[in-house]
């Protein structure tokens, strides 16, 4: 069985949804994917605010990255003599893009880390911001590219997986968490079949997941989310691996509305669950997933298909677009620190300490 040293990232790994200019954030406009690849320019951290939260860019990874560069904009907005007197001016600008979106623990993550670099940064802050924005980016590759291989080494050889929303490339700085797993796993000969869930309403999987994964030669089978349970019934997938946005610290999981059935006819069916994330997906400040804020979305994402309405005039609809896992559904919680299998607290606490 080939080894990660084997992987070939350049066939692995073709797709970058962020571009920084140097004057500019440049977004690959996720709306619009597949059928258009349009990229959309953000000049001010109000307008990264705003495709963040319009899902312009979108995964918690990415939306980290992204804030990052947020500050970069708003920085040049700003006179200061030195990074403390910035960190004050700049603090409107931060919270906006905070408020983006609730869920995903990387945003805030992000601008944390982006406040602490300028409050130690003396008069040279205006390059030290830029620095840790990019540090952000590269960080998160190189911590998917581990994950890959921790996570793949899980992997029985021969064995079916199944995915869902999007966790690849196009959610984080390249290569994907989730997804980087599958990838690694493909690469070493040790997963034999792909499936992914359309993901609806927003259908990340149906219009981003299979696509990407098109681009790798990956081969890969979209199923309608409903038939998941079915589909782990035949036999055909020993592992669900998924993504998160916020994992707490008694290992429940925050991810994509439909993740939590998942988990759940897993341990039904004897099938393994995956969670793959980053350690900036980790917050420890969240005692359990009972304490995390579930985005709610315009209801109107459940009401049509593609623009076009599907449900008659005067139907309500309830859209949250995540949900929480409990930490005793999952087999495995992987970051780019290692493995915790079977999570719980003093595990978390042993692997993430404060
Ligand atoms: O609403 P989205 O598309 O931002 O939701 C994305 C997910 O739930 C992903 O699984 C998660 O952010 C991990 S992405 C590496």
């Amino acid at each position: 069985m080939a080894g990660m040293d084997d992987i070939d990232y350049e066939r692995y790994d073709r797709i970058r949804p962020i571009r920084w200019t140097g004057e500019a954030l440049e977004l690959l406009d996720q709306r619009k994917l597949p059928f258009a690849q349009e990229w959309v320019a953000c000049r001010s951290s109000d307008e990264v605010a705003d495709a963040i939260h319009a899902l312009i860019v979108r995964g918690a990874p990415a939306i980290g990255i992204a804030a990052g560069w947020g500050v970069v904009l708003a920085a040049r907005t700003v006179i200061a003599e030195n990074g403390r007197e910035a960190t004050q001016k700049l603090e409107p600008a931060l919270q906006r893009l905070n408020a983006a979106r609730p869920t995903a623990v990387n945003l805030g993550w992000a601008l944390a880390r982006m406040r602490d670099t300028l409050a130690n940064a003396g008069a040279t802050w205006r390059e030290a911001v830029e620095l840790e924005a990019l540090a952000i980016a590269e960080e998160d590759l190189a911590a998917n590219r581990r994950m890959g291989a921790l996570g793949a080494a899980l992997i029985g050889p021969g064995s079916g997986v199944l995915t869902h929303c999007n966790t690849g490339s196009l959610a984080t700085a390249g290569f994907g968490t989730a997804l980087g797993v599958i990838r690694a796993g493909v690469a070493q000969g040790r997963i034999a079949r792909v499936f992914a869930d359309e993901t609806r309403p927003w259908l990340q999987g149906a219009r981003l997941t299979v696509w990407e994964l098109q681009q790798d030669g990956i081969d890969a089978t979209l199923i309608a989310d409903a038939a998941a349970s079915h589909l782990m019934k035949t036999g055909a997938v020993q592992w669900v691996v998924v993504g998160a946005d916020r994992i707490c610290a008694n290992g429940d999981t925050a991810n994509k509305i439909g993740t939590y059935q998942l988990a759940l006819a897993a341990r039904h069916h004897g099938v393994k669950f995956m969670v793959v994330a980053p350690s900036s997906t980790v917050d420890m400040a969240t005692a359990s997933g009972d304490l995390i804020e579930i985005e709610e979305r315009d209801p109107a994402e459940l009401l049509g298909v593609g623009g076009v309405r599907t449900v008659a005039e005067g139907i309500k609809a309830w859209n949250p677009v995540f949900d929480v896992t409990p930490g005793d559904l999952i087999d495995a919680i992987v970051t780019e620190k290692g493995v915790i299998e079977k999570p719980d607290t003093a595990k978390m606490r042993a692997a993430f300490p404060a």
